[in-house]
C-alpha cells in the first residue's frame, strides 16, 4: 500500500451540488487528493449539515457549511428549482466568499486555500475563485458522453424538435461511439419542455467552463475513450479522474476507505449484511433507485410483484418518503416468507461487493452505474430521468454489462411486472447474463487500472497536484 504523504502542500476547497449523488464523488475525489499530500475542505449547505450521519472524512479533509438561503428546509423549502438555484447562487457565493476569507486568515489553517473545485452545476463558484486569484476547476459528476450531448445541444449542433421526439428518430452525435435514439438522450432533451429549469442547469455547466483551469470528469479513459478524445479537442484542460469509488474496492490505496464517508440517510448496514450473509453466492437481486428518483404508485406495485414473481431473493432500498407506495399485500407477502428484505438505505458499496448479490436493478444514476461496473455486478436498468436514460443505453449496448427493461411505447414508458421478471431472469441465469458477467469483470479490471498507481486517472491527478504546488 502506498504510504500517505503527510506534508501539506496545497489546499483545495470543493463544493458539490448539495445532494448525495454529488457529494459522494466529490468527497472521494478529495480523499484521493489527500493521499497525494494536499489539504482539502468539503463545503456543503447548513441545511444538509442537520442530516449528516457520523461523517467519516478521514485525515486532512475539513468540513464547512454555507447557506443556500434555505437553512430550514433546503430545496424542499423553495418554490421551485429556479428559485432554489438563484438563492443558492446569490446567498451561497456571498457566504463562500466569507468562508474563504475566514479560512485564509485563521492561524490554525497552515495552508491557505489556493484552489476551488466546484460542481459543474455551480459555475458561479469560478467567479469566487477568480475574486481571490485562486485556481478554479469544474467537476462534472456525469459521464463524458452526457456532457458531450449537453454541450452540442447548447451550441445548437443537436436539434431535437417535436417530430424527432414523436418518431423517436436515430441521432448520430459526433464523438459518441454508438448511435442513439431520441429516447436514449438525457430526459431533459427527450421530453422537450418537461423540465426547462433542469435543462438550463445542465446547459449552464458550459457557461464559463472554457475559462476554468481544469475540467474533471468522473469517468475513466478506457470506458469513454472516443468521447473523451473528442471533447479534449475542444477543452484541452479536460481530464478523467474516476471512477471515484472508495479505495478499498479498487486499489486499497487509502486505509479504512470503505465508504464515501458522508451519508445523508443512516444506512441499515448490519441488517443488510447479516441478511446477505445467510444467502448463497449470486442468489440475490439488489434493487435501488438512488437518492432522488420517485416512482409512481403503479410502477412500485409492478416492481414489487415483478420481484416476487421472479422468485429470487431480493434486497430493495425504499427511502422513507417512498414507503407509503408499498402495498399491504406486498408487505404481508415478504413478512410471511424470507424472500425479500426492504430497507430505507443500504451500505451500497458493501452490498454490491457481497458475493450473494447476482444482479442490480438500478435507476442507472451515474454513481450506481460506476459502482456496479467497478465491482463487477451486471445490471437491469430502469432509468427514470436526467442522465439515466443515456447511461442505460451505454450499459446495454456499449459496455454490455446489463439490459434495460422493455418499456411499452404506447403507454408512456410504462413497464410491467412481466417485463421486469424476464429481464431479471435473463441477467441472473440466461446466456446473456453470463456474457455480461464476463464483461463486468473486464471493466472491473480496467477501472482498477485507471485509479491504480500510474493509471490514466491517477496520472491526471498527479498532473493537477504538481501544477497546484509549483
Ligand atoms: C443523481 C443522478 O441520478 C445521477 O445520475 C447523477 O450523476 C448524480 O445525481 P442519484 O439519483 O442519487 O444521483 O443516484 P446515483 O448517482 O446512483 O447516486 C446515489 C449514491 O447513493 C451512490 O453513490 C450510492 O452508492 C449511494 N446509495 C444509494 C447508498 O449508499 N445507499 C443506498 O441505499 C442507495
Amino acid at each position: 500500500m502506498e504510504k500517505i504523504i503527510m506534508e501539506n502542500r496545497g489546499h483545495v476547497l470543493m463544493i458539490p451540488y448539495p445532494a448525495q449523488g454529488h457529494i459522494n464523488p466529490c468527497l472521494q475525489f478529495l480523499k484521493r487528493l489527500v493521499s497525494k499530500g494536499l489539504k482539502t475542505t468539503l463545503v456543503t449547505t447548513k441545511f444538509l449539515s442537520k442530516s449528516i450521519n457520523k461523517p467519516n472524512l478521514g485525515h486532512n479533509i475539513g468540513l464547512e457549511f454555507i447557506s443556500d438561503g434555505f437553512d430550514n428546509g433546503g430545496f424542499a423549502e423553495s418554490d421551485s428549482i429556479e428559485s432554489y438555484l438563484q438563492r443558492l447562487q446569490t446567498v451561497g457565493s456571498a457566504d463562500l466568499t466569507q468562508r474563504i476569507k475566514k479560512l485564509n486568515s485563521s492561524p490554525e489553517v497552515q495552508n491557505p486555500v489556493n484552489c476551488i473545485i466546484y460542481d459543474a452545476f455551480l459555475p458561479w463558484a469560478l467567479d469566487v475563485a477568480r475574486q481571490f486569484g485562486l485556481v478554479g476547476g469544474s467537476f462534472f459528476t456525469q459521464p463524458c458522453a452526457v456532457n458531450n450531448i449537453y454541450y452540442q445541444f447548447g451550441k445548437g449542433l443537436l436539434k431535437i424538435d417535436d417530430s424527432a421526439v414523436t418518431n423517436n428518430i436515430n441521432v448520430k452525435i459526433p464523438g459518441l461511439p454508438i448511435p442513439l435514439q431520441v429516447s436514449d438522450l438525457p430526459s431533459f432533451l427527450c421530453v422537450p419542455g418537461a423540465y426547462p429549469s433542469y435543462l438550463e442547469l445542465a446547459l449552464n455547466q458550459f457557461v464559463n467552463v472554457g475559462k476554468a483551469d481544469w475540467i474533471f470528469i468522473n469517468s475513466f479513459d478506457m470506458l469513454e475513450v472516443q468521447v473523451v478524445d473528442w471533447m479534449t479537442k475542444t477543452f484541452s484542460q479536460l481530464r478523467t479522474i474516476g471512477p471515484t469509488i472508495p479505495s478499498m474496492y479498487l486499489d486499497k490505496r487509502i486505509e479504512d476507505d470503505n465508504d464515501y464517508g458522508l451519508n445523508l440517510i443512516k444506512p441499515d448496514s448490519s441488517i443488510c449484511i447479516n441478511w446477505l450473509n445467510s444467502k448463497a453466492n449470486g442468489t440475490v437481486v439488489y434493487v435501488s433507485f438512488g437518492s432522488m428518483a420517485e416512482l409512481s404508485k403503479e410502477q412500485m406495485e409492478e416492481l414489487a410483484m415483478g420481484l416476487i414473481g421472479s422468485n429470487f431473493y431480493f434486497l430493495w432500498v425504499v427511502r422513507g418518503s417512498e414507503a407509503h407506495k408499498l402495498s399491504g399485500k406486498f408487505l404481508s407477502e415478504i413478512e410471511n416468507g424470507n424472500k425479500g428484505l426492504v430497507v430505507k438505505w443500504s451500505p451500497q458499496l458493501e452490498v454490491l461487493s457481497h458475493a450473494a448479490v447476482g444482479c442490480f436493478v438500478t435507476h442507472c444514476g451515474w454513481n450506481s452505474t460506476l459502482e456496479a461496473l467497478s465491482l463487477g455486478v451486471p445490471m437491469v436498468g430502469i432509468p427514470q430521468w436526467t442522465d439515466q436514460t443515456t447511461n442505460a443505453k451505454f450499459i446495454a449496448d456499449e459496455w454490455r454489462v446489463g439490459i434495460r427493461v422493455k418499456v411499452n411505447d404506447d403507454e408512456k414508458g410504462i413497464w410491467t411486472r412481466k417485463d421486469l421478471e424476464v429481464s431479471i431472469r435473463e441477467v441472473m441465469e440466461g446466456d446473456r447474463g453470463k456474457e455480461m458477467k464476463k464483461n463486468s469483470s473486464k471493466w472491473r479490471q480496467l477501472a482498477q487500472q485507471a485509479v491504480g498507481i500510474g493509471g490514466s486517472s491517477d496520472r491526471n491527478l498527479d498532473e493537477f497536484v504538481a501544477n497546484l504546488i509549483c
